[in-house]
């Protein structure tokens, strides 16, 4: 998968996919990030995107133009996906919009600024906008970041367990269940014995029962839908369309009986990473 980042701070940006699991993901091969100053992109002589808004309110807004030939370029060299644009009015992402981004081939991210684009650049040029909260930042670097981290993370071969990705919070509409790793006492604060017992089934029951009350406690809105989901729900829907994203849901895991993996009572079925 390739991301196109366009910003008005690539420095900032470089300095997030340079690190850790983003980067061995590059390294793979896996993905492609690649940045794009919006500045050398500008009309001025003084290298700036942003002008007066019309109408004569406060503040500056992204001129058209620049970003317009910064997006043509890239599209004239391949076809992408989507053409994304952040912005505390978009569409609030989550977990199903990053699976479905993971999905696709290339993609770019243009981060906005100040008070935002020309309205004609997002009708003509965005095909999607995304909000990553109900909060105002001072630029879409933070988001693009986020996005990018979100669906980097879910592409074949980017984390070690290929299962954990699918185990995550809110795949299954869930909270993930807490999880223990050595030593098996700190302090007198003991790993939960079930973890350490060796039964599958019994382990597998607990971390749904654990995942269903933290949601229910800290999450009544998915705790709702999920509880919805499952009284309507049929076990053909649970067949994935061929091509799209479906995580199992954890009750299927509890009914097909636990994965097989090598069980360490010390350790229990835990994924110890690098
Ligand atoms: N730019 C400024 N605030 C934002 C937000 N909440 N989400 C995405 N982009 C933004």
């Amino acid at each position: 998968m390739r991301i196109d980042i366009l910003t008005l701070f690539p420095n900032m940006m470089s300095m997030f996919f340079e690190e850790s699991i983003l980067s061995r993901a590059q390294k793979k091969g896996l993905a492609e990030v690649h940045l794009h100053n919006l500045h050398d992109y500008s009309l001025t002589r003084y290298g700036s995107v942003d002008d007066y808004p019309y109408g004569g309110s406060a503040g500056m807004v992204m001129a058209v133009e620049p970003l317009a030939n910064c997006i043509e370029k890239l599209q004239g060299e391949r076809h992408y996906d989507e053409v994304i644009y952040t912005a505390p009015d978009g569409e609030m992402f989550d977990q199903p919009m990053a699976n479905s981004l993971s999905l696709k081939e290339n993609i770019i991210i243009l981060c906005g600024h100040y008070k935002g684009v020309d309205e004609r650049l997002r009708e003509h040029f965005i095909t999607k906008e995304i909000s990553i909260g109900d909060y105002v930042l001072t630029g879409g670097e933070l988001a693009a970041a986020v996005i990018s981290d979100a669906v980097i993370r879910l592409l074949p071969g980017v984390i070690g367990d290929e299962q954990s990705a699918l185990e995550d919070s809110f795949q299954d509409g869930l909270l993930a269940p807490p999880e223990y790793t050595r030593p098996v006492e700190f302090r007198g604060w003991k790993v939960p014995d079930v973890l350490l017992s060796g039964n599958h089934a019994k382990i597998e029951q607990w971390r749904f029962d654990q995942a269903l009350e933290r949601t229910r406690q800290r999450r009544p809105d998915l705790y709702d839908g999920f509880m919805e989901k499952l009284t309507t729900i049929e076990p053909k829907d649970l067949e994935p369309e061929p091509g799209t994203f479906e995580p199992e849901p954890r009750e299927y895991i509890c009914m097909y009986g636990p994965p097989e993996t090598d069980f360490n009572p010390q350790i229990g079925n835990g994924f110890l990473d690098e």
